[in-house]
């Protein structure tokens, strides 16, 4: 069949943030490696990192003190293990990126100038001014690009995990994608797939993530059956740009970073009054993790009615803070007319992070054989109920490599058993039947204004209910109002024959995907906090607002949500 291209590839990786490429480096020595990414390929949230990289590298810094600092922030659900391995083998990679040519800031004397973030003891953040992610992205871009054994496939869209049944065994031998460009459907069998596929920060409506960020991999894996862990976890970052609302409709938008190394060179918070209030809420004051900060101007807000809290670095020297952090000074400056050597900066919190995902053991591999996975996509255990500043890059780093030579072992004993699946799978995918375009196609923009408006529905219902403090009845009633929201697209999907019109409009089939998407991952967050019976770390609900020291365990969904799609 001419519509169903079917390739075939030793790995793929879905992803080309810091964790599929690194990964596709590693593993393209002994194989070839095709990259889906949905956009281009430096589009991904680690092109926006601004604050920088975890290293040990200061004579008076240590590994213990990262460990310790990790598993403070996580709240003392990290896996130690995990936390153990990243921390100590961290400076190796991220050094292993200076060798590939990273250009991080340096001190006068020449050494990695290292910065401090919250929750961390010492300095110890590598970074390339403000804008970290982009040079790192830069280089992993250009090598993967060079490597003679890597194949990008820019603007294709993964849709879903295949999986095929090998006698007691499911295995995962590949993905679903659709070409952008084209509109067509291509099936990538492999006997090794690598999911990179970054966060969901669009389930809610306020975030610090790129639009590609609709928790794609997370939900594809939960539809295949793999196991999901700590989805209750949403890291909020306490600092986002505050912008006054022009009253447009339209909640695709990412909002501005502020960094947290703002705070940790000197940053400090003020209310709307002027007065400084961390000092109430903890003793670390603007240095505390991240969930802190965040409920302590959640609290502020609520409390004076405020829209927005300030942070204050003009007390630095002007030099200083123009050389660190230039991407901030420049965008607030063109966007907001400030001037922050001079101006304090209207601050809200916004999701930032999602801390759970696809569980994966210290290798990267899943509880799916063939499966693997790394980045923000999954739950390896090292971040606990809330994760530490700048641990996430180093996490992706790490992982990726750890994954590489475990899934490469994996393929070398399962290539012969997984070839003789792709045949069948080859064979299911060209029998599928094609729809016909539609009679009449004008109502494509209609569609896509109602997935649009039903969108910004599920992230309003998000935020309100299962945002940064939780409730019984709250959660209760975010699953309900999701549930309502699955019918209503179903209804409105046979309404106005979706499927037809997909087949002439892609950027439309897309937003259906995505959309379902963030469905079954709001869902996965509002089970998962309703399966915790306590506050800890990021996840705090009123009934339940103390921790409970025998509940120290991840909260694992094994079974696919019924209404997954
Ligand atoms: P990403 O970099 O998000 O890449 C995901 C990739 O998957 C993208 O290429 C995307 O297009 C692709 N994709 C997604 N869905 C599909 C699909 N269906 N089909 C095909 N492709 C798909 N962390 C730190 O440690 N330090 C920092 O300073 C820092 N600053 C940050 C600042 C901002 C503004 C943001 C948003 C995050 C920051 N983080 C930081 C977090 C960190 O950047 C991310 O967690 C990390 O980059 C994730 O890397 P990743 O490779 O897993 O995912
Ligand atoms: C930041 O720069 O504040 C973000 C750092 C992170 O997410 O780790």
């Amino acid at each position: 069949n001419d519509d169903h291209t079917v390739i075939n590839t030793d790995f793929v990786v879905v992803g080309s943030g810091i964790a599929g490429l690194s990964y596709a480096l590693r593993v393209a020595d002994h194989g070839k490696v095709a990259i889906v990414t949905k956009d281009v390929a430096h589009e991904g949230s680690t092109r926006y990192a601004q604050g920088g990289i975890c290293a040990v590298l200061d004579a008076n810094d240590s590994v213990e003190s990262h460990i310790s600092d990790t598993l403070v922030a996580g709240d003392f659900l990290c896996d130690l293990h995990a936390v153990e391995m990243v921390c100590s083998e961290g400076a190796a990679a991220v050094l292993e990126l200076v060798d590939m040519g990273a250009e991080f800031t340096r001190s006068s004397s020449g050494e990695l100038h290292l910065t401090r973030e919250g929750g961390h003891e010492h300095n110890r953040i590598v970074h390339a001014a403000d804008m970290t992610g982009r040079e790192i992205e830069r280089v992993l871009v250009e090598k993967a690009l060079a490597h003679p054994n890597i194949h990008f496939y820019e603007k294709h869209f993964a849709t879903d995990l295949v999986t095929v049944q090998d006698g007691e065994v499911t295995r995962c031998i590949g993905i679903d994608v659709v070409d952008r460009s084209t509109n067509k459907d291509i099936r990538f069998v492999s006997t090794v797939t690598m999911l990179a596929a970054g966060g969901a920060g669009h389930i809610y409506p306020n975030t610090t993530n790129p639009l590609v960020a609709t928790g794609d991999g997370i939900a594809m894996a939960a539809r295949a059956k793999a196991h999901i862990a700590n989805m209750e976890f949403m890291q909020f970052h306490p600092t986002s740009l505050y912008v006054e609302p022009d009253g447009a409709a339209g909640t695709r938008d990412s909002v501005f970073l502020i960094t947290e190394a703002v705070r940790g060179e000197g940053g400090l918070l003020y209310n709307a009054a002027g007065e400084r209030f961390m000092p109430k809420y903890d003793s670390r004051l603007e240095l505390a993790p991240r969930d802190v900060v965040a409920r302590s101007i959640d609290d502020q807000l609520k409390k004076h009615g405020d829209k927005c809290v300030y942070l204050d670095i003009t007390h630095k020297p002007a030099k200083e803070i123009m050389e660190h952090f230039p991407n901030i000074a420049a965008h607030l400056q063109d966007n907001l007319g400030l001037d922050i050597t001079k101006d304090r900066i209207p601050v809200v919190p916004a999701m930032h992070y999602t801390c759970g995902g696809v569980k994966t053991g210290l290798k990267g591999d899943t509880s799916l054989p063939g499966l693997y996975a790394t980045g923000e996509a999954a739950y390896t255990g090292l971040h606990g109920a809330n994760r530490l500043a700048s641990n996430s890059l180093l996490e992706g780093l790490v992982y990726s490599l750890k994954a590489a030579s475990a899934s490469t072992k994996y393929a070398q004993m399962n290539a012969r058993q997984a070839s003789s699946l792709f045949e069948d799978a080859a064979e299911e995918f060209s029998s599928r039947e094609l729809l016909s375009p539609p009679e009449d196609a004008k109502s494509v923009e209609h569609a896509l204004k109602v997935l649009m408006n039903l969108r910004q529905k599920l992230q309003a219902t998000m935020w309100e209910n299962a945002g940064i403090v939780r409730s019984n009845t709250r959660l209760l009633d975010a699953m309900e109002q999701v549930k309502r929201l699955r019918m209503e697209l179903e209804a409105i999907s046979s309404e106005v024959d979706l499927g037809s019109l997909a087949t002439i409009d892609c950027e439309l089939k897309v937003e259906h995907f995505e959309l379902l998407n963030l469905f079954t991952v709001s869902e996965l967050v509002v089970v998962s906090a309703m399966m915790r019976k306590e506050s800890r770390g990021l996840h705090y609900t009123t009934d339940y607002p103390y921790k409970v020291e025998g509940e120290r365990r991840p909260t694992v969904i094994n079974t696919p949500l019924k209404s997954a799609r």
